[in-house]
């Protein structure tokens, strides 16, 4: 390894990414992905654990795929490839599954979220081991650091913890990562229900802004969002939720800072903030739009891409696993 190693996955479960996910996640891809040995992947193993239409996961996959490409990811500069064109991943989520406590796996918050929405006679197994299967994702790559949001943080805690226990059972096998999760962007809120935060299982269709929604449908949200009932433009989590995620969106959109914000919208209502930020996303989105809908496009050149990405992802997944279960005695 010459350089830090970083990995990291989204689903493909609704085709749209949201912008919760651009700003948590996939903004620090495309940051990382040059000074760093960075793999990036469509997680179509774990969009499975909950029921998908085939045709429709196929297409979505491909949708996620250039829409990454489209926020600026450049497999020039990194590894992009989907999740089960590598089989490693399955292969060592197994060994991960018996090496995890169920106690352990039960504390994991996610899935008792998840698990709650659904129900308990239309959860999985799968969903109950997805955290184990990204175990899995992320030490397949030796990865050092984990750029995600903060929901995902607890994941990469067990990731490390079930590293550690390889690493001291069997041989130093593996590198213990890190979450990377930048504190201003690492939990974005829903706009109706800015207690909630924005998520395409959880988040009310007027709460989502979803990147391949038309602008002014997008205006629209931002314009309608749930504020206070107050009207200075001020920073405080707890008496402002809503005004306080918009401002952190415009800050992360537009590269000013919250303090430099509150000043510029001294003396302006909430109504002024709302229809500068859905200026500054629409002017950030329609190109992301274009350069997506290019990728969308040429099937060929997508198709070359994520190949490409894939044997790439593949020469270093399949050395892990070949390492791993020569140690654990197969
Ligand atoms: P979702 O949570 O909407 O199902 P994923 O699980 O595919 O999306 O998450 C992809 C990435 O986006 C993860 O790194 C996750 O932490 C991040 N992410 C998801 N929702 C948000 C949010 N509201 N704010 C910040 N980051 C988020
Ligand atoms: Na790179």
């Amino acid at each position: 390894k010459d350089r830090p190693r970083v990995l990291s996955g989204i689903q493909p479960t609704s085709g749209s990414f949201h912008l919760g996910n651009y700003l948590g996640a996939v903004r620090q891809w495309v940051d990382l992905q040059k000074e760093n040995d960075a793999f990036y992947m469509v997680v179509d193993l774990h969009a499975i654990t909950v029921p998908q239409d085939p045709a429709t996961l196929r297409q979505n996959t491909r949708i996620s795929a250039a829409q990454l490409l489209g926020a600026g990811l450049d497999p020039e500069h990194c590894t992009l490839f989907v999740q089960s064109h590598v089989p490693e991943h399955a292969q060592l989520a197994w060994v991960m599954n018996c090496l995890t406590g169920f106690g352990e796996a039960s504390r994991m918050t996610q899935f008792k979220d998840k698990s709650s929405r659904y129900g308990a006679d239309s959860t999985t197994v799968g969903l109950f081991t997805y955290p184990i299967l990204q175990i899995a994702d992320i030490l397949l790559y030796q990865a050092d650091a984990v750029p995600v949001g903060e929901d995902q943080r607890q994941h990469v805690e067990i990731t490390r913890d079930i590293a550690e226990r390889f690493n001291s059972r069997y041989a130093p096998v593996f590198t213990i990562p890190k979450p990377y999760i930048l504190k201003e962007t690492a939990k974005i809120m829903d706009l109706q229900d800015p207690g909630i935060k924005m998520s395409k299982s959880a988040s009310s269709p007027k709460g989502l802004v979803s990147l391949l929604d038309e602008a002014k449908v997008s205006a629209k949200k931002f314009k309608s969002a749930v504020t206070d009932t107050g009207t200075v433009v001020s920073y405080d989590e707890e008496q402002k939720p809503g005004v306080s995620n918009l401002l952190r969106i415009h800050s992360a959109l537009s590269g000013q800072s919250v303090e430099q914000l509150v000043a510029h919208f001294e003396g302006k209502m909430y109504g002024a903030l709302k229809t500068e930020l859905a200026e500054l996303f629409a002017e950030w989105v329609t190109p992301f739009q274009q350069r997506t809908g290019a990728f969308l496009d040429d099937p060929a050149e997508l198709d070359r891409v994520l190949a490409i990405g894939a044997e790439k992802a593949r020469a270093v997944a399949s050395e892990t696993l070949a390492t791993v279960y020569d140690r654990i005695g197969f």
